[in-house]
């Protein structure tokens, strides 16, 4: 004979204050004992009257409660022998009630609970949301406080003033219409690409179309040349596919593909960033992007061409995008709007050779569908009315000013210690370490004095570089500048890293 439950039940607690109705209450208590144990299979109820008067409930109350768990197979009535728990519940271990309180932690879950595929995001830091302490030199820390906002909110008015069915309902799958034109012009005059709007799919960002790139063109251990050092969210991205990855060096034209011809001819795909290598700031040669394209097309592979900050080009007029070289049809090329706006926007663009708009557009269908119809509707707006050339143009000023009084204070406060030269496009620059020195502590060290910067060494897989720490610059403000690299110097004297002379300020 089970022992009856009426002790265990006489410890149910209900608040009579509380939002959650009475019967709810006791409904969660129960079923919160039994999956616990403490409440076994088998094991009848007390009455309801008996538990109405001891819970001071009506018995429409527990009745209720009951229902829903007779429903959900936790009790089980027998005509004329009252209320049991399922037998189900029979055996059950009692759990310990501090288990019972807390989630399992991830560390606690066992690898086999998650997929292989989840094997390539460990250890991906995703903390660089925070807003920028004001020592952040992280390249992705640009300036907010400079974007209009007065128009954007004007544009965001207007669609917002007259919400209709097209702002509201489902998007165009590929894109709004209004946007993909505005980007295939803008496009055609700032990259040389000739398209129309049809093969433009707007994105939630570059990184979204690595993945669906990565999904649509590879099959598992599929090769791919990859750039090293190079951008490693899309490496990660591409081999969470199945991508085996080749690593090819960087030299002063850009991807060495005599590397990758020699290592691996037939790869399937190549990810490169031809307009400003990242991170080394390369720009490919044209004699170079014209044997990468060869080699596509001799060997049907695909290129995925990433643009993410052609915009920003101090000095020489940029090189035709590879995309607008392909005759061959193989270039994919990746826009996104996360530099030259801001990148809690998540739009990017890509623009597919024809015959991958479709089976693209399909997989998109079965992802997330398309972007917000009205940041998409305001973003066009904002390039069709002029403002987006007049806003790139005014942060290309403002971002070369910038890097100009970032360089002047780190020559004159750490010429010694640091050696760099300033970029012809980009947002942050190179600044070579003590070649003894090993760049990823040296980040990790600054990093808890709250400087911010990026170990050159995290980008590399297979060739490694002297150590250096990617300074951006686009965030420092010119006349910050001064006291930002005097904190940095501090820092670096603190840590030890600066003969003595080097600390007095
Ligand atoms: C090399 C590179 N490509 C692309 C991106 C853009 O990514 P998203 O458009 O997803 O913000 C970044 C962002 O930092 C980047 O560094």
């Amino acid at each position: 004979m089970k022992p009856p439950a009426g002790l265990l039940l006489s410890s149910i607690e209900l608040d009579r204050a509380n939002a959650i109705p009475l019967y709810r209450q006791l409904y969660l208590q129960i079923r919160k004992q039994i999956l616990g144990g403490r409440i076994q299979g088998g094991v009848r109820l007390p009455s309801t009257r008996t538990l109405s008067k001891e819970l001071a409930l009506s018995r429409i109350t527990i009745l209720n409660a009951f229902d829903q768990l007779i429903a959900e197979g936790f009790l089980a009535s027998r005509t004329g022998a009252g209320t049991y728990v399922g037998t189900e519940w029979e055996g059950r271990v009692l759990a310990d009630a501090d288990a019972q309180r807390q989630p399992p932690r991830l560390s606690d879950l066992s690898q086999s609970m998650l997929s292989l595929r989840s094997n390539h995001f460990q250890g991906v830091s995703y903390a660089d949301w925070a807003p920028g302490s004001p020592t952040s030199f992280l390249p992705s820390h640009s300036t907010y406080e400079t974007f209009p906002q007065h128009i954007w909110r004007r544009l965001m008015n207007r669609h917002l003033h007259t919400p209709s069915k097209a702002m509201l309902g489902y998007g165009e799958l590929q894109g709004l219409q209004a946007l993909r034109q505005a980007i295939a012009e803008y496009v055609f005059d700032a990259r040389g690409i000739d398209c129309d709007a049809g093969q433009v799919v707007i994105i939630s960002g570059a990184q979204q179309a690595f993945n669906l790139l990565g999904m649509l063109l590879l099959n598992p251990q599929d090769s791919v040349w990859m750039e090293d050092p190079g951008h490693i969210a899309a490496r990660i991205a591409l081999q969470a596919q199945g991508a085996v990855v080749v690593p090819l060096r960087i030299d002063d034209q850009g991807i060495d593909i005599q590397q990758g011809l020699a290592q691996c001819p037939d790869a399937r795909l190549v990810f490169t960033t031809p307009s400003r290598q990242h991170p080394l700031g390369v720009t490919m040669s044209h004699a170079r992007r014209q044997e990468l394209i060869d080699w596509a097309a001799r060997n049907q592979s695909w290129v995925i061409e990433d643009d993410c900050d052609g915009e920003f080009r101090y000095h020489g007029r940029p090189l035709p995008a590879l995309y607008a070289m392909d005759q061959w049809a193989r270039v994919i090329h990746v826009g996104t709007f996360s530099k030259a706006l801001f990148p809690s926007l998540r739009l990017g663009y890509v623009i597919l050779p024809q015959a991958l708009v479709e089976p693209f557009c399909t997989l998109r269908a079965v992802m997330d569908r398309s972007p917000p119809t009205l940041l998409q509707a305001v973003t066009a707006d904002f390039m069709r009315e002029g403002h987006f050339l007049g806003h790139v143009r005014r942060m290309r000023t403002l971002y070369q000013a910038r890097q100009q009084a970032l360089v002047e204070q780190l020559r004159q406060q750490l010429g010694d210690f640091l050696s760099f030269t300033p970029v012809d496009a980009g947002m942050h620059l190179i600044a070579w370490l003590p070649p003894q020195l090993d760049d990823s502590t040296v980040a990790r060290e600054l990093a808890r004095h709250n400087i911010h910067t990026y170990a050159l060494s995290d980008y590399c897989m297979a060739h490694a570089l002297p150590p250096a720490l990617l300074i951006g610059f686009a965030g420092t403000p010119e006349h910050q500048a001064r006291e930002r690299v005097e904190a940095l110097a501090r820092a670096l004297g603190e840590l030890g890293y600066l003969p003595a002379r080097q600390v007095v300020l």
